[in-house]
């Protein structure tokens, strides 16, 4: 979350309801004028109150025109409805709530079955907040089985390094920050803009604790190689004996490639992959927030990071960052599961992909812009301007497409490519190809107008508000 000074806003802004709230209620003779940076003296009637926060809302992108997120934005009414009568249970009530935790069973167990673990009755796993703190989990449990290692090899244990490319997303830094890791960056290079297998071999030693491999870059939704950085490091253990394991940050891929990329051996069919993440809230088409991770096998996650909460009067354990956590998007999670199946997955994402890949297309024929990926792998595309514009920049078709609500974030790239900057078009689950014709059209109308300037307008500094 962005850290917030507690200073008053510029203009001062108190709330002043509309007349005739007060009108409607005998009990407020006056205007009704209220603080906005600390608590008003008295309570006011739930609907005024309701009335001054959405309209307040209202000032918020439309999120289903939101192209900048992988997160979810449209749901069906009966999972709005289970989620809506769900609205108070805590996921760590395991014993008030059994019913709930089964279901959160029931969903590892799926994904378990999905990501080819060896064997299910090893596979271990949890619901999350959503990537980040399940990264955070996969990490912890990589440092302590490196420590572990380390101090059976009688070595010391106090410079844990973590490989990974410098695309990867910023959850990863803070983990390496955190828990005092240091994360040993592969930066772009010239065409390739993740990480490859001989450059994450390079960089592993005896303190590397683990690689981390991306199914599904959220620079540009291209798929990191896991088999082959899989395969170099089986080599790099025959050669010198390190046993480097990877987790895969599937945020998004995770809930694309077993759908769509069938032949794709990117999972637990792979020895060397210990953890699994992914977003239910992302591609598991769940709103804001649940994220699940998995462990391969008991061996995978130390025990030691393991506590146990009561459950039906014996013990059940867990391992998360949080306590008290929202049960409905777990719940919602396991409609999702239990309402689509797997034909039903492979439906919804194929429509996304093929939705990507034709408007990553058409945007190319344009003229003006040049694709740096097509879609083809996460629904998701990067494209930036041919090297004839001079005129405009990404930075200001991002924010002229804005003006008729379309949310495209623009970006520089990081080291090494810092002089590339793209936009990026994540397509989800209710982005049809109605909706893809019309940013079309607008994109295309837009063109003229800033062929027209003089030169770009805003630089890489001020153009985009763009977090990774
Ligand atoms: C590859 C990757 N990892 C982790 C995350 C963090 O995910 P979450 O937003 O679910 O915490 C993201 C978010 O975009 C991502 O793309």
């Amino acid at each position: 979350m962005p850290l917030h000074h507690a200073t008053a806003t510029l203009h001062g802004s108190d709330h002043r309801a509309n007349p005739m709230h007060s009108l409607n209620n005998p009990a407020l003779q006056e205007e009704l004028v209220l603080p906005t940076d600390r608590l008003g003296d008295r309570p006011i009637p739930a609907e005024t109150a309701y009335q001054l926060v959405h309209d307040e809302l209202m000032l918020d992108g439309n999120a289903r025109l939101n192209l900048a997120t992988f997160v979810t934005t449209w749901m069906e009414e009966p999972a709005r409805r289970l989620m809506t009568e769900c609205l108070e249970k805590n996921m760590i009530d395991k014993d008030e709530y059994p019913q709930t935790a089964e279901l959160e069973r029931r969903c590892v167990s799926i994904l378990a079955n999905l990501w080819h673990a060896p064997d299910q009755d090893r596979a271990i796993g949890c619901s999350t907040t959503g990537s980040s703190e399940a990264c955070m989990l996969g990490g912890l449990a990589l440092k302590r089985r490196w420590a572990r290692r380390r101090g059976a090899a009688g070595g010391s244990a106090t410079r844990p390094n973590l490989v990974m490319g410098a695309n990867v997303q910023v959850c990863w830094e803070k983990f390496c920050n955190y828990w005092e890791v240091e994360a040993r960056k592969v930066p772009m290079e010239g065409e390739r803009f993740h990480l490859s297998a001989e450059e994450a071999v390079a960089r592993c030693d005896e303190n590397t604790i683990g690689v981390v491999a991306i199914l599904g870059s959220t620079f540009d939704g291209s798929y990191e190689p896991v088999a082959a950085i899989a395969a170099s490091l089986d080599d790099l253990q025959t050669r010198i004996g390190l046993d480097i394991p990877i987790h895969v940050d599937g945020a998004s891929g995770a809930m694309i490639a077993p759908f769509l990329d069938e032949d794709l051996v990117w999972d637990f069919r792979l020895p060397r992959v210990a953890s699994i993440n992914t977003s239910g809230h992302k591609y598991g088409l769940v709103y804001p927030g649940v994220g699940w991770v998995l462990w391969r096998d008991h061996d995978a996650l130390p025990e030691e990071l393991v506590f146990s909460v009561n459950y039906l009067g014996g013990n059940m354990p867990t391992f998360a960052l949080n306590f008290s956590r929202p049960g409905a998007e777990v719940v919602a999670q396991y409609y999702t599961f239990l309402r689509l199946g797997f034909d039903g997955f492979r439906t919804v994402q194929r429509a996304s992909r093929d939705i990507a890949t034709d408007l990553a297309d058409r945007i190319g024929q344009l003229g003006p812009f040049t694709l740096i990926t097509r879609g083809d792998e996460l629904p998701v595309f990067a494209f930036t301007t041919g090297p004839d514009i001079s005129a405009y920049n990404v930075f200001d078709v991002s924010r002229r497409l804005r003006e008729r609500g379309w949310l495209v974030p623009a970006y520089a790239f990081p080291e090494n490519r810092r002089d590339l900057s793209a936009l990026r078009v994540v397509v989800r689950n209710g982005f049809s190809h109605d909706l893809a014709s019309l940013f079309l059209e607008d994109l295309s109308r837009l063109i003229p107008e800033l062929d027209r300037q003089d030169g770009p307008l805003q630089s890489p500094d001020e153009g985009s508000a763009f977090h990774h």
